[in-house]
């Protein structure tokens, strides 16, 4: 298949220089890190290494690193071990979900793609436990002022200990900002935080949750000791490895990446902003990766068949479950099925180049063009 994948959000590409290291860790430690003998506890420092490599790149103790086979888990770990939270309708469902289902406040974003916080301070109140927001929307791209939230909670905090109320702890699913954003949590000043292998060019079924040494929090499976009991089940040492790698890389090439997704993306808004059937959202405060457009006259399903058609992989809105944009209260209160019949999403690669996005831009045009009512 030789598409022009234009769908990075939803899941990247394993890099050529991470593959290659992945595949040689999985030769040499495959070991289970918790057996005793020396064969295990050479895959055991392999860990820890991982463990404390991830920790300086997030600015964390090394103790406060937790590998978790998934985001979802990670964030279901996380909402579990607290009884009032804070939430927005713009989170991956592994948030989202629970909020609605556990009778949570849940706040709406408006057209802008980020979060008021006088809107949140305002609904705080003495019960308030953890607030949870992602830093970079998967759906929008928008960037969230996480950093901002923290510092105005600092004094509330201070505050709420006097008065013998719970400390309001913040955690900030980073799922697709690392690709972006230099995500240390001494700045953020978030109490927990959770990162994926799979937007970042490593193998799927890791991700690290960090947990402030400050914080407990419960396991959701019973089982084996591992990750101090918070995460049963024998760690996926050579894709955490291959993480480690994946982390590293992109931290040392984020200016360049930046920089080089700035260019696509300033092609493709130029090219397209005097078409009146395509417009572009929350694109004020979004990361250079990703774009999303609401389409005029064209229904979901016969653009992305038509793009598909044409050689363009490009994601609806978060490819996390069929039909997902029908559900997805977000998509509705920006507009979709109100002001947009279809909603496309756009992010890049590394490797995406110029030339595939100029492809892109005639075939949208085209099929606008040919299939709009
Ligand atoms: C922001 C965000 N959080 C969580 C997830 C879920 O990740 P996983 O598939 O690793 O559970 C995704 C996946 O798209 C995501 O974009």
């Amino acid at each position: 298949m030789n598409q022009i994948y234009l769908d990075n959000a939803a899941a990247t590409k394993v890099d050529d220089f991470v593959l290659e290291k992945y595949l040689q860790y999985i030769q040499e430690f495959w070991a289970n890190p918790s057996s005793y003998h020396s064969t295990a506890r050479l895959v055991r420092a392999e860990l820890e290494k991982a463990r404390i490599e991830i920790s300086q790149i997030i600015g964390s103790l090394s103790q406060e690193v937790f590998f978790v086979p998934s985001s979802t888990i990670a964030n279901n770990i996380v909402l579990n071990s607290f009884e009032n939270i804070i939430g927005f309708d713009f989170e991956h469902p592994s948030i989202e979900k629970q909020l609605i289902n556990r009778n949570q406040k849940i706040l709406q974003i408006d057209s802008s793609c980020v979060i008021n916080l006088d809107k949140i301070i305002e609904v705080i109140d003495d019960k308030t436990e953890l607030i949870t927001l992602m830093y970079v929307n998967n759906i929008v791209g928008t960037i969230q002022p996480i950093a901002e939230l923290c510092k105005r909670l600092e004094t509330i905090n201070t505050l709420r200990i006097k008065n013998h109320l719970p400390a309001i702890r913040v955690h900030s699913d980073c799922s697709q900002a690392f690709k972006y954003l230099d995500c240390k949590v001494k700045e953020l000043g978030c109490d927990m935080m959770t990162l994926s292998s799979s937007k970042i060019n490593a193998p799927k079924g890791v991700s690290v949750l960090y947990v402030s040494k400050d914080v407990h929090l419960n396991p959701i499976f019973l089982g084996g000791s591992q990750e101090k009991g918070l995460i049963s089940g024998t760690e996926n040492v050579p894709a955490i490895l291959a993480m480690m790698e994946a982390m590293k890389k992109l931290d040392f090439d984020r200016k360049k990446t930046n920089e080089h997704f700035a260019k696509l993306k300033k092609y493709l808004l130029n090219s397209i902003q005097s078409e009146d059937k395509i417009s572009v959202l929350g694109v004020e405060k979004n990361v250079a990766g990703i774009v999303l457009f609401g389409i005029h006259g064209v229904e979901q399903e016969t653009i992305l068949t038509a793009l598909d058609l044409d050689g363009f992989a490009v994601g609806s809105s978060s490819s996390c479950s069929t039909g997902a944009i029908e559900e997805n209260r977000f998509l509705r209160s920006i507009g979709y099925g109100k002001d947009f019949d279809s909603i496309i999403r756009i992010s890049f690669a590394q490797d995406t180049t110029l030339e595939q996005i100029k492809l892109f831009v005639v075939s949208l045009k085209n099929i606008i063009a040919k299939l709009s009512n």
